[in-house]
C-alpha cells in the first residue's frame, strides 16, 4: 500500500472524493503488483504491473476530464493552470509506463510512485482541487476578492 485512502483529504464536491478514492484503490493495486513483481520478477507479475498501469491511466483521464468539463461549463477562471496540471501529470505517466514497458525498471517505477506521484497527487487535491471544489460549491471565485 503506497496511500492511506482513509487519510486523504476531501473537497467540497463527493463526486470528486469518490473519484479520488477510487484512484487510491487503484494506485495501491498497482504498487502491491509492482513489489510483488520485485519480489518474483516473472511474466505474470510484470503483466500485473502493465495492467494495473493500464487501468489506472484510463481512470486518470476519466478523472481529469470530468473535473474540467465542470470546470468549461461552469467558467472556471484559473481553469488553464489546473488543466495544464493535469496535462502535465498525464504526459509524466505515460513517459512513465513507456519506460516501464520498454524496460521492465521496477526501481524507476517505485521512485516515481512514491517521490513524484504521491506527493503530487496529495498537493495536487489539497490546493487545485480543493479550490475548484469550492468554487463549484459556492460559486465564488479564488481569484477575486468579492
Ligand atoms: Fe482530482
Ligand atoms: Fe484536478
Amino acid at each position: 500500500m503506497l496511500l492511506d485512502k482513509d487519510a486523504m483529504p476531501l473537497v467540497a464536491m463527493d463526486f470528486m472524493n469518490a473519484t479520488h478514492y477510487e484512484d487510491v484503490m487503484i494506485i495501491n493495486k498497482l504498487y502491491d503488483a509492482l513489489e510483488a513483481y520485485e519480489k518474483l520478477q516473472n511474466e505474470e507479475n510484470a503483466k500485473s504491473v502493465s495492467d494495473n498501469f493500464t487501468e489506472w491511466f484510463e481512470h486518470t483521464i476519466g478523472h481529469f476530464q470530468a473535473e474540467e468539463v465542470m470546470m468549461r461549463e461552469k467558467n472556471f477562471p484559473p481553469y488553464p493552470m489546473h488543466k495544464g496540471e493535469h496535462d502535465r501529470a498525464l504526459h509524466e505517466m505515460d513517459a512513465v509506463f513507456r519506460h516501464w514497458n520498454k524496460t521492465r525498471d521496477a526501481a524507476a517505477l517505485k521512485e516515481y510512485l512514491t517521490r513524484s506521484l504521491a506527493p503530487w497527487l496529495l498537493h495536487h487535491i489539497q490546493t487545485m482541487d480543493t479550490v475548484t471544489a469550492s468554487f463549484f460549491k459556492t460559486g465564488m471565485s479564488p481569484c477575486s476578492a468579492h
